[in-house]
Formats: C-alpha cells, structure tokens, sequence
C-alpha cells in the first residue's frame, strides 16, 4: 500500500505539490468515490485511481527507450550539461536512471528504468546481452582487422576485450557487436587496430532494436513484449 500523493506523483500524473491540489480540488477518485486525503493508502494492485475520469496507469518499474542524440550526456543530472533525462519530458524521473552510458558524442539506442535489478542484470557482462553499434572509421577496415576485433583486443586493460562480431555494411561501416560496456569500449577497440572512430551509433541493446521512426532526441515507453523479451535476454 502506498499513499495517494505519491501514486500519482509516481505514475506521473503531476509532481507531489500538483497532485495534492488536484485532490484537494476532488478530481481524484479511488474506485469510483471522490478522496480528498493525500496521505490515504491504497494498493497499486487492488484499486482504481482516477484522475478526470481517466483511470491513473500505475507501474512500479518503468522502461524508456531513448533515441540518445548527440551532445546529451549519460547521467541524471548535471549543472552545465544537458543530461539524457532532462529529454524524458513529461515523465516523472523519481528513480530512472540509464542502463550503462554512451558517450557524449555517441548516439543512438539507450534503456532508462528504475527497475534497477533488470539493469543489473543487463549489463553483467556474464549475461552475453549484445550491443551492436555502427561505427564509422577513419581508415578503411581489412579482412585481418575485423578478424582481430572479433577475437578480442589488449585495450590497456587488466583483460583483453571479449570475442565479438565484426562485419562491414555495404557502406563500408563497421556493425560491431559487443557483450560488454567497458569505458569508451569501442574507440578504445578501434585504436587497438590502429583506427580512429569518426562516427558512433547504437543501434540495439539485447533484444531493444532502435526503430527507424525514433528520431534522435524522441524518447517512448518500452511496450510489455519489449519488457518480456528484455527479462528473457537474462533469464537463466
Ligand atoms: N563505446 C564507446 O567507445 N563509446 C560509446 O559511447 C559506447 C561504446
């Protein structure tokens, strides 16, 4: 049982002080009678939250997926820079964090929840949950480069990196899949064969595809099959 203010503030609905005047002003409803007591408890399961009418979607866990531009951040907040957060307009951001980082220059695919567990779980690198990014080069990749990039590479660390998959595109792009989330990873990989990373962009995370109609800086919540192909990506 949780109490009213912080259901609806939770589910978005307004901010602590907005909920309370709406249900000061009765247009609250908790299975069908008006309550005007912010600090009543009531069940995420069991009961019907109301706002104009309009029954209140509670989750406890909540999935975004971000079509991260460029020159945003990875983190919640910052004084100087605009943070991934800040993009999930209308959202209430109690508790969402991003589920590993892209570098400020990097677009592309990224999670946010406060389902910190299934984070958890993603990015263990035990769990083998892809990560495929498109990388533009510098230089021209040969056949014997995305060999050493697939089998792994020294890239100053305690271990070389993991094996991964290696290919190029018809545009002449590499599509490098990766199970880990090392620090500036992929640059530091491209280095190792004596390359430069012009151009970064992830295009999936596990199962999560980013979808051509998500333009950079738009944002969506993941749909429950998304969720469940996500918890199956770990499961075992
Ligand atoms: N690897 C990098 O080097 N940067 C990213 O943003 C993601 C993976």
């Amino acid at each position: 049982m949780i109490r009213l203010d912080k259901l609806l503030a939770d589910a978005g609905a307004g901010s602590r002080s907005q909920v309370k005047e709406y249900i000061r002003k009765g247009r609250i409803t908790v299975n069908g009678q008006v309550c005007k007591k912010p600090e009543q408890k009531v069940s995420e399961e069991g009961d019907l939250v109301c706002l104009d009418g309009q029954t209140v979607e509670y989750a406890r866990c909540r999935y975004y997926m971000l079509h991260k531009p460029r020159g945003v951040i990875t983190a919640t907040e910052d004084p100087r820079e605009k943070t991934v957060l800040d993009l999930l307009k209308g959202v209430n951001t109690a508790h969402i964090s991003p589920v590993g980082r892209l570098d400020k220059d990097t677009e592309g695919l990224l999670l946010l929840t406060n389902d910190g567990e299934l984070a958890h779980r993603l990015l263990a690198p035990r769990n083998h949950v892809d990560k495929c990014y498109l990388v533009r080069t510098e230089k021209p990749l040969s056949p014997a480069d995305l060999r050493t990039l697939e089998e792994g590479v020294d890239i100053g660390d305690e271990k070389p990196t993991m094996p991964s998959r290696a290919c190029l595109n018809e545009a002449g792009d590499l599509l490098l899949t990766i199970q880990e989330g090392r620090y500036h990873q992929v640059k530091r990989m491209l280095q190792a064969v004596d390359n430069r990373v012009l151009y970064l962009k992830r295009l999936s995370f596990g199962s999560l595809r980013l979808p051509e109609d998500l333009k950079a800086g738009e944002f969506r919540p993941l749909t429950a099959k998304e969720q469940e192909s996500l918890r199956n990506d770990v499961a075992g």
